[in-house]
């Protein structure tokens, strides 16, 4: 089953290939993906314009498509399945890719379903060679979400602890910015934090004893009174001293790693799971990756992630989540409805065999 994926939730379209006959095959069904990031058209405005997100969402996708077409050397005939993303995110951005695909799907008298975009992150891993098996516990770090998810199935999820507040990578991108750099702050923080020491100056773990939600606004606070006290924090000048900027960054990175480190081992313990799937923008991030490789080893269990282009936002994971739920049945009907706030443990689970949540109805008559 060839499904085209497509990711309009935020500030990237996304659309990618995924072909389920070429599971074996080296690029393990991804058969192909184009991706555009806004990241230039919102960066005067210093955050994602919500209006301007869903306008070049429109005027991006049908040449994204085609391009990716041409990549595949496919035609749209020989799509089977359309998978959109349904929520949560921008309304407006979403509405752009879920008429689009739709329409699309009408027009070529085939199925298509709406995904839960954090469901397309948490299965993003289990795309590559050697899938971590059900059940896993699933942490969840993206720009707009930090949850810890117990997963037994494919829609068979329990929320254990979320953020009460900011999400992780919202708060990598605030101290980004506190620090002059540009947006998204993730990988600039990263990049920075390389020639830093961790240690290096003491920032607050919130919540840390409190259960599995997590608290990242303090942490926030926190780095901007650091900056602000700090001689050679600044961007320029006399106050700028690239060693202070780079101890800053590697401090802030290790002050959230560690939080999230011992929030997913609490998890662990928890549940009695033994394999941890990280995932979202945030997973991308090389020295949570080193953090809980060894943390989890002295505890006997393993961790899993997807490679980086899988974890920030993209098509594939929309169009593999697609693919799970319509390989089982799943479909949705002919309308449209958008979800921007939704909570991935409202999803109904994917057994094979099952009934469709939704009937699909016939099409093409
Ligand atoms: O999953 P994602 O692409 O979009 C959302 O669904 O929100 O996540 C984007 C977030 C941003 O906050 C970005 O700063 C963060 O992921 N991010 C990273 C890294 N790469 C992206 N954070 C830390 N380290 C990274 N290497
Ligand atoms: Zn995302």
């Amino acid at each position: 089953m060839k499904v085209l994926g497509l990711e309009t939730s935020c500030d990237e379209t996304g659309l990618a290939i995924f072909d389920s006959e070429q599971i074996d095959s080296p690029n393990q069904g991804l058969v192909g993906q184009v991706l555009y990031s806004q990241i230039e058209l919102h960066a005067t405005y210093g955050g994602v314009v919500p209006e301007l997100a869903s306008r070049d969402h429109i005027r991006k996708l049908v040449p994204l498509l085609n391009e990716l077409l041409e990549q595949c050397q496919l035609n749209k005939s020989d799509i089977d399945a359309i998978a959109y993303t349904k929520g949560p995110g921008l309304i407006g951005a979403l509405m752009t890719g879920a008429l689009f695909g739709r329409s699309l799907a009408y027009g070529l008298g085939i199925p298509a379903i709406g995904i839960h975009h954090m469901e397309g992150h948490l299965l993003a891993p289990l795309m590559g060679a050697n899938p971590p098996a059900f059940p896993f516990v699933s942490l969840l770090v993206s720009g707009g979400h930090t949850m810890l998810v117990a997963a037994r199935g494919v829609g068979e999820y329990e929320i254990l602890g979320e953020s009460i507040d900011d999400a992780a990578g919202e708060c990598f991108d605030k101290a980004a910015k506190m620090l002059g750099l540009p947006y998204p702050g993730g990988p600039n923080i990263a990049k920075l934090a390389e020639s830093g020491t961790p240690n290096a100056y003491e920032l607050p773990r919130p919540m840390l004893h409190k259960g599995l939600d997590f608290s990242f606004s303090g942490m926030k606070t926190a780095v901007h009174n650091l900056i602000k006290d700090t001689p050679g924090s600044g961007v320029t000048g006399d106050n700028s001293d690239p060693q202070v900027r780079a101890d800053i960054a590697a401090s802030f990175q290790h002050a959230v790693v560690d939080t999230l480190v011992k929030k997913c081992i609490k998890a662990l313990k928890q549940t009695g799971m033994k394999r941890l799937v990280i995932a979202g923008g945030v997973s991308a991030n090389t020295y949570l990756r080193e953090r809980l490789t060894s943390e989890l080893a002295k505890i006997q269990a393993t961790v899993h992630y997807a490679p980086p282009a899988l974890c920030t936002d993209n098509g594939a994971m929309i169009a593999y989540a697609g693919y799970e739920r319509l390989a089982a049945g799943q479909a949705d009907d002919l309308s449209v409805s958008c979800v921007p706030r939704w909570h991935i443990d409202e999803l109904p689970p994917v057994k094979s065999g099952m009934e469709n949540h939704t009937a699909p109805i016939a099409l093409g008559e």
